[in-house]
């Protein structure tokens, strides 16, 4: 059985993962606290992960009905992330491992995001290619093993799929994060009102989104408050129309490219209603987790930690966090 922890940004997550691999339990708090400036302080972040993280601990162990006395590891997000939000989720994974006497596997992040297609009752079988949309990172990976390093193809050169959306929603007046609710607005949308870049003439895999947020933004002053006002909806469902289009058209590129035909969506963006149904006319069997299992969350990392290298008690206690995808040199 795993416990595992996420704090990498502004959600407080816990999970427990049973021994036949299916989900006990999948605790997330979100902070809405951010909504107020825009986007995550981490500061801010850091002291709401430390007053939240030992209850979100105990309810993830109670909705499981399990004790920590019953886990075998405890796995934990080590980067990238937000430092001061990632040291208060692997502090408390090293202190409970630590006093448990029980291994600690460190995971990468988008380790996680990936590895959420290897959860449920039919998960993915490798190879596949994998596709990272989230609010800080966005990439193409091909994924052979599940726990080697991920073969990245294709990566954002500026914003992620999921600033783009968070860019995007508060131009539109939606509080931040502003994907979910960019969606909701684009619903009532006609996608062809405007048009809007989708860096096709970008060759290769590698994805562009900050001409986007910047052709949104003197569309919206073209039309003025009141017209901007009127085609709210239009807007929004022709912005988002792009950033899907610019997703799946790299998505495709990729398929063709590398042959594989099975592909995984996975981070905040794969949430996307328009999204998922994109992919799925694309020449690939697509497995896309359910929205919990897309947005951060723990199981995503217990998922991941069955296949990393597990540090034993009392080795992976000097071990520190990463900020970026650099990491840090292990412990010797
Ligand atoms: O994976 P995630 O929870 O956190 C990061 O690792 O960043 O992704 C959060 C991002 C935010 O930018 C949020 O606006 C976006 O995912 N997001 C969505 C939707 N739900 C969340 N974007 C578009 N449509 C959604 N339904
Ligand atoms: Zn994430």
């Amino acid at each position: 059985m795993i416990l595992a922890l996420e704090t990498s940004c502004d959600d407080t997550c816990a999970a427990v993962l049973g021994a036949e691999d299916e989900i006990c339990s999948n605790v997330i708090s979100s902070q809405g606290i951010h909504a107020r400036y825009g986007g995550v302080v981490p500061e801010i972040a850091s002291r709401h992960h430390l007053e939240l993280i030992g209850a979100v601990v105990e309810d993830a162990l109670s909705t499981a009905q399990a004790s920590l006395s019953e886990l075998d590891l405890i796995a934990v997000t080590r980067g990238p992330g937000l430092v001061a939000a990632l040291l208060v989720g692997f502090a408390t994974a090293k202190a409970l491992a630590g006093a448990h006497r029980l291994p600690l596997a460190p995971v990468d992040h988008l380790h996680g995001h990936v590895a959420a297609s290897l959860l449920g009752p039919r998960p993915l079988q490798p190879p596949f290619l994998s596709l990272v949309a989230s609010g800080g990172h966005t990439l193409l990976a091909r994924v052979t093993d599940p726990g080697a390093e991920l073969e990245i193809l294709g990566q954002t050169l500026d914003d992620a799929a999921g600033e783009a959306f968070d860019k995007g929603a508060r131009l539109l007046g939606l509080d931040y994060p502003g994907g979910a609710a960019l969606e909701r607005l684009a619903r009532e949308g006609d996608p062809q009102a405007f048009k809007f870049p989708t860096g096709e003439q970008l060759a290769g895999l590698n994805f562009s989104f900050s001409g986007l947020k910047t052709a949104l933004l003197y569309r919206v002053r073209e039309l003025g408050e009141a017209q901007a006002e009127l085609h709210r909806a239009d807007l929004a469902a022709s912005y988002q129309r792009a950033i899907v289009e610019s997703l799946a058209i790299r998505v495709q590129r990729a398929l063709s490219g590398t042959g594989l035909q099975r592909l995984a969506a996975g981070g905040g963006v794969a949430a996307n209603g328009a999204l998922r149904d994109r992919l799925a006319t694309l020449d690939a069997e697509l497995h896309v987790p359910p929205p919990e299992l897309c947005t951060d969350n723990a199981a995503m990392i217990a998922s991941a930690a069955r296949f990393v290298h597990v540090l034993p008690y009392p080795d992976y206690l000097e071990l520190d966090v990463y900020a970026t995808g650099e990491r840090a040199p292990e412990p010797r």
